[in-house]
């Protein structure tokens, strides 16, 4: 969060060296380094298709690097086998783009999912887990109804409980606020600093809610072209007059970027 303390001596949690990644087409990640402090929050920015999500992918092995190494807590992610990766999961809490709920099960089974996966607790402990955890979100209410019952902004508190059930060491959130009214926006801003003071993790938040950035970062990226265009503090972004960083916090297209829409529509 903005004005914590730093600790550059602390080895970062996640940290990524000349890594590269392509589907069809050309890379998508191209050579990237980047590492994401311990107990900080890290906020990705970039365009649309830049990468953000396979990034986080990337982080707990969800998808696998082309090249180039991929650590969590100094431990090689890219080489991971699918057990090894388990244990990874165990510790980062994932809110994902889509939000993605279990359609068929209440709030309340949903969010005990993690619990039933990860630990022994029993059906009387888990219950209590699920409550204190909406009750930190303020959604108790909402503990028996089904995903289909919920507005948009209720659904992503869900899935917020759900990614934090395990009280993970490591946060990564997708998109937190899209879709949301920008009420609903800012209440997801002030969990998400509740949970920092609260349980000081780890954080990475893809977003391209630009007052959310400014409100959480204590370390911004901005992804583009497959690399860090300009990654460091929040104050090395509101002082930079690079027009693709203006035009980026300012909302509006460079020259060249309406050029690239131009051409995308015309073909
Ligand atoms: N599993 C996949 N298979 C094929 N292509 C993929 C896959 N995942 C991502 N891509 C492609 O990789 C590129 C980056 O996708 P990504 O989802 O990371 O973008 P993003 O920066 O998160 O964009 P947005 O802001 O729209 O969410 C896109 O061109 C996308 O089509
Ligand atoms: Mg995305």
């Amino acid at each position: 969060m903005g004005g914590s303390p730093s600790h550059p001596t602390a080895p970062p949690l996640i940290a990524f060296t000349a890594v590269e990644k392509a589907f069809e087409g050309p890379p998508v990640l191209d050579s990237l380094d980047m590492s994401v402090p311990t107990s900080q929050t890290t906020v990705i920015l970039g365009p649309s298709g830049a990468g953000k999500s396979v990034m986080l992918k990337l982080m707990i092995g969800l998808l696998r690097p082309d090249a180039g190494e991929v650590r969590f807590a100094n431990e090689r992610v890219d080489l991971m086998s699918e057990r090894a990766l388990f244990a990874v999961r165990r510790r980062v809490g994932f809110l994902f783009q889509q939000g993605a709920l279990f359609d068929s099960m209440t709030v309340l089974e949903n969010i005990a999912f993690p619990l039933r996966e990860h630990t022994d607790l029993d059906t009387a402990a888990r219950l209590t887990c699920v409550r204190d955890t909406l009750a930190l979100l303020g959604i108790d209410g909402l503990i028996d109804r089904l995903p289909a019952e919920l507005s948009g902004g209720q659904r992503k508190r869900v899935a917020l409980a759900r990614a934090i059930v395990l009280r993970p060491e490591c946060m990564l959130y997708d998109e937190p606020t899209t879709g949301l009214d920008p009420i609903r926006s800012d209440v997801v801003a002030k969990l998400l600093q509740m949970l920092q003071r609260e349980f000081k993790p780890t954080s990475v938040v893809v977003t391209h809610d630009i007052p959310l950035a400014f409100k959480v970062a204590d370390q911004m990226l901005l992804l583009r072209n497959g690399r860090i265009h300009l990654g460091g503090p929040p104050e090395i972004f509101t002082k930079s007059d690079d027009p693709v960083v203006r035009s980026f916090l300012d909302g509006h297209a460079t020259e060249e970027e309406l050029r690239a829409i131009e051409s995308e529509v015309a073909a």
